[in-house]
């Protein structure tokens, strides 16, 4: 199978995962050229990584050899990056959230299948070793029938440590629509489709300061809820309870629960590949470590893009797919909306579960 040439646009501070795993790392990939509206920031990642190309979008889109785009620009600017990727008979894969409204991804879908190319989007951590081997624990009973879920991320925001902090608090992100795709990709991954949304959002403080070396003592006003919290009803029958927050200093809440007929599962951080997994059943007097039955264990950002390099060349579904994606920012809009109008909100989005990863799939079996 041959190596798919790959162009990402956005060099910023996530580029430099998926430069080492999609140029570095994983096989079936390479990037041909990397591209950003500040083309020197491009040419300087370009010679940083050893990418053959740092150049402009048009530049890079201008590229035949080049098949997906890597979206890694910011929120705001992911539909339109993205857009332009499709129109110029590119697939597409972007980081998460897959668009800020769901009108702008809806069109990103079917302007994709209009012209027979592939969207995928991030997160692709739950086809990391940590979620692949919890769901296989769902699906081969070790809880029983999943009957309800909760899910935390509370803390007090990237100002302290992100270079440049200012979208987190404009809309398409905040800690539902930042952060939020790592547990809910979990959840629909594990659990399927949600059909009922509720919940409430806030605005804690109208303002941030940043704290972090950069921009220190900068303020930014916020423009998103920053303290979200959501119930969802999966169509399987399960209910969970999901909080987002970046306006809290201290919890001890977990990551993500799933509660079973029989028992309990203890599920690693969504935001990672990998971490602990313990199951403690009805009658057990103790928590019960159960060892990992998957591979990617290590970060590996730039999965989801692989599979659907290699999807495309088998001719077969993608895992990190548009449609979940899509599904899962439309969970996040029906929390805010649910908190506006005051009422459950039905989706009419869905997903099919992706193909789990058969255990033993490693960077060779791609
Ligand atoms: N930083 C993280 O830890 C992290 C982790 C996972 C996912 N993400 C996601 O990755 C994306 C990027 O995050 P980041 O932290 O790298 O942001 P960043 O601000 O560090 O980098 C974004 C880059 O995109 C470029 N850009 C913006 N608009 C553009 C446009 N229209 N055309 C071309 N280039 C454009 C900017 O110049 C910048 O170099 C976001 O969607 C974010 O949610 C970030």
């Amino acid at each position: 199978m041959s190596s798919t040439a790959v162009g990402i646009i956005g060099c910023g501070n996530i580029s430099s995962i998926y430069l080492q795993n999609c140029h570095q790392r994983f096989r079936g990939i390479h990037i041909a050229a990397v591209a950003d509206i500040d083309v020197a920031r491009a040419q300087a990642r370009a010679a940083e990584f050893g990418v053959a190309k740092g150049c402009s979008v048009d530049e890079l889109l201008a590229d035949p050899n080049i098949k997906i785009v890597i979206n890694l620009t910011v929120p705001a600017a992911h539909g339109e990056v993205a857009l332009k990727a499709i129109a110029a008979g590119k697939s597409v894969y972007n980081e998460k959230p897959l668009a800020v409204t769901r009108a702008e991804a809806q069109q990103m879908l079917s302007m994709a299948e209009a012209k027979g190319v592939r969207v995928g989007g991030a997160p692709d951590t739950f086809l990391g070793a940590g979620l692949q081997t919890s769901r296989k624990l769902i699906d081969d009973g070790w809880i029983g029938k999943p009957i309800g879920a909760t899910a935390f991320m509370l803390g007090r925001g990237p100002e302290g440590w992100h270079p440049n902090p200012y979208f987190f608090y404009q809309p398409g992100a905040g800690p539902m629509f930042d952060m939020g795709p790592y547990y809910l990709t979990a959840l629909t991954t594990l659990l399927g489709p949600v059909n009922r949304v509720s919940g409430s959002a806030q605005v804690s403080f109208a303002e941030r300061t940043i704290t972090n070396n950069l921009n220190y003592g900068d303020k930014i006003p916020v423009n998103t809820p920053t303290h979200v919290v959501g119930v969802l009803d999966f169509a399987a029958g399960a209910v969970a309870s999901i909080i987002t927050s970046f306006d809290v200093w201290h919890s001890t809440l977990p990551w993500l629960e799933i509660y079973g007929s029989e028992g309990t599962m203890l599920v690693p951080d969504p935001n990672n590949f990998s971490g602990s997994i313990k199951i403690r059943r009805g009658g057990d007097s103790e928590w019960r470590e159960m060892p990992l039955s998957h591979s990617f264990a290590e970060n590996s950002r730039g999965l989801g893009v692989l599979d659907m390099a290699v999807a495309i060349q088998e001719n077969r579904p993608h895992r990190a797919s548009g449609q979940l994606a899509y599904h899962v920012l439309d969970i996040m809009h029906a929390i805010h909306d649910a908190s506006r109008e005051g009422r459950h909100m039905q989706l009419t989005s869905g997903i099919e579960r992706p193909a789990p990863l058969p255990m033993g799939m490693d960077n060779k079996g791609f």
